[in-house]
């Protein structure tokens, strides 16, 4: 039929790509639906570690309590275990995710928020929700059939599943967050680099209490090496908590190109009881499905007025839990140039800086996650692993590196080596919090960028370059702590100054004028808004006290002074108008 419905932005989606920009979009006032194909959100749990840039994102958006109700805290999560089954022989442990006292303090220093773990099924309904309570129009049931587009708007044809009307959704832009096998990216032709289902692997959710073998090692992640797990998936068998400690899921590898597997309730029952090592474990299988494993990025997200994000642009194994986190900043990079375009502040060119900025995060987590799932050929090689074993050639390979001897002892150094490689995994600070953007949005100050003295995959070097992601430091007064990140919120621009700088307030208010874009300024300094409570803020901030870091509301730097200039209001006026693109 003929009826048409009117929206600024149509989303489809409901994942962690699309409920996520659902909720930015509606937190910024943007008039939006979000439709998705089933009658609620992700039935099985899926993604979960949820890292430091994604909780400071929440944070942002007033979620985060909410998502820490439902999560495992940071100290719950990170004994990470290396071992044979779950009730047999431990190979070793990494402490994860920041959990060790030696990264502890990178973590504590880098951001205000800690990572934590919440299952995909515990996240969405949040996200969701907070969405649709801030104006989200969200439709169930509803999926994406076609589109197209012209100079005003994109023109979508979409099914209601079940009553089976099909009607048209006129919106001015679309973002496809419809997942790996995304229609939308495919309508649109984005260019695809890379393969998908280069492996496979099944997942097996099932409940049983495991709190005796792993009550005093707390960790989402238990590493099983055994016959098999060298075969197909995503480097290893994993045994992976879902809630503690009577909940799971495992992640099984199989051979692909065997075709799929047919997998029944006691073919499930049998890899849980071998990979948790009870043979007569009594467990409840909730439930199986296969997955392939996919090695694939979009070197452009956009077409026009339709913008794809998260596995609809990269699809990669869940190693370095990077899937849910990196659709969701995709989100938080795309919302608010949209919403500057709607308002008239910005050019529509500023648009094209979202793929600009994210098709290299895309590859580089695609290329990272894939090759951590890889490393695990270093502890296979260390313990003698070959293809081709049998399972008690494997066995008895596995038990080599308890031998007595020097030969024993190599075998010793080399699985300790292969451990300390999957920091690159689980310690991956840097792939997490370094991203830095080049792009028409962000105004370089022609100085050298800042060098990351070490290994920049894993560790993050804060700095206030234009293009990287605002520093975290305690600021406030005598009874309140903020972090400089609540102090550029996501609805305006911030100016971030020190005392002698204060003539930038004027500027600030003066530019946001003249421009119609909110500029808010916030001097750090005793006495001030905000006191530079522990002196970081003076060691981070990168120029001159009375210089100024202009923040994006992504909380990128867009454009930094090294000091007070003659014409602050000037300087201001022309940066602010070349990142957004404005004529
Ligand atoms: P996502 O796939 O979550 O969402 C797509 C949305 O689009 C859904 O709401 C769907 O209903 C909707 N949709 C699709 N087609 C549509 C249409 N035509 N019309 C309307 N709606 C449509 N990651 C991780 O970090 N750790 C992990 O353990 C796992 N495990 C895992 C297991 C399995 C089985 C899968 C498939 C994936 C994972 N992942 C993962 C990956 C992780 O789940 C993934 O990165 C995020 O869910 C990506 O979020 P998106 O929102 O981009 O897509």
């Amino acid at each position: 039929n003929s009826e048409v419905v009117d929206t600024d932005v149509l989303i489809v989606g409901s994942g962690p790509a699309g409920s996520s920009a659902a909720l930015f979009l509606s937190t910024l006032g943007v008039d939006n639906i979000m439709i998705t194909k089933y009658r609620w959100t992700a039935n099985t749990p899926r993604a979960h570690i949820t890292n430091q840039r994604t909780m400071e994102i929440f944070r942002d958006v007033g979620i985060e309590a909410q998502v820490l109700a439902e999560a495992t805290p940071h100290e719950m999560i990170g004994d990470t275990v290396f071992c044979t089954s779950i009730a047999g022989d431990e190979i070793g442990r990494i402490l994860a995710w920041g959990n060790h006292p030696s990264r502890h303090a990178d973590y504590e220093l880098a951001s205000p928020s800690l990572n934590c773990d919440i299952p995909q099924t515990y996240l969405e309904p949040i996200l969701v929700k907070n969405a649709t309570m801030r104006g989200t129009q969200t439709e169930f049931s509803t999926e994406y059939l076609s589109h197209t587009q012209d100079g005003t708007g994109v023109s979508v044809r979409v099914l209601h599943r079940v009553t089976g009307r099909e009607y048209t959704i006129r919106a001015k832009y679309l973002i496809g967050a419809d997942g790996a096998r995304s229609k939308v990216a495919s309508d649109i032709d984005l260019p695809m680099e890379g393969e998908m289902d280069i492996a496979g692997s099944m997942n097996i959710t099932f409940k049983t209490d495991l709190t005796k073998f792993v009550g005093h090692r707390p960790s989402v992640l238990y590493w099983v090496v055994q016959p098999g797990s060298n075969i197909g998936g995503i480097g290893a068998g994993l045994v992976r908590m879902v809630r503690p400690w009577d909940e799971w899921l495992i992640v099984w590898g199989f051979d692909i190109s065997q075709g799929a597997p047919e997998v029944t309730d006691e073919d499930a029952l049998q890899v849980v009881r071998n990979l948790i090592g009870v043979p007569d474990l009594e467990a409840e299988i909730t439930g199986v499905s296969l997955w392939g494993n996919n090695e694939q990025y979009a070197a452009h997200l956009h077409n026009g007025r339709v913008f794809c994000a998260g596995d609809a642009v990269h699809k990669h194994p869940p190693s370095n839990g990077l899937g849910s986190n990196t659709s969701i900043q995709d989100s938080y990079n795309l919302a608010w140039k949209i919403a500057s375009v709607l308002r008239g502040q910005a050019g529509p060119d500023l648009l094209e800086t979202y793929s600009t900025e994210r098709a290299p995060v895309a590859k580089q987590i695609v290329t990272r996650a894939n090759q951590s799932g890889r490393e695990f050929g270093a502890l296979f090689d260390a313990l003698g692993l070959k293809p081709g074993q049998s399972a008690e050639e494997m066995n008895s390979a596995i038990a080599s590196r308890k031998e007595r001897t020097p030969e024993g002892a190599r075998t010793r150094t080399k699985v300790r080596e292969a451990m300390e490689l999957k920091n690159y995994e689980f310690n991956a600070h840097g792939v997490e919090l370094g991203q830095r953007y080049a792009s028409t949005a962000v105004v370089p100050d022609g100085r050298e960028p800042t060098s990351n003295p070490r290994d920049p995959e894993l560790y993050y070097q804060a700095c206030t370059d234009p293009g990287v992601r605002l520093p975290h430091a305690w600021v406030g007064n005598w009874k309140e702590k903020h972090s400089t990140h609540d102090l550029a919120p996501y609805a305006r621009f911030t100016v971030l100054t020190g005392t002698t700088g204060a003539a930038w307030e004027q500027a600030a208010a003066d530019a946001s004028q003249r421009l119609g874009v909110e500029i808010g300024t916030v001097v750090i300094g005793p006495d001030r808004e905000m006191t530079d409570l522990y002196f970081d803020w003076d060691r981070l901030r990168g120029c001159a006290e009375d210089g100024a870091i202009l923040v994006r509301p992504d909380k990128h730097i867009a454009w930094r002074a090294d000091c007070l200039p003659a014409n602050p209001a000037e300087q201001l006026v022309t940066a602010v108008s070349a990142l957004l693109s404005r004529q």
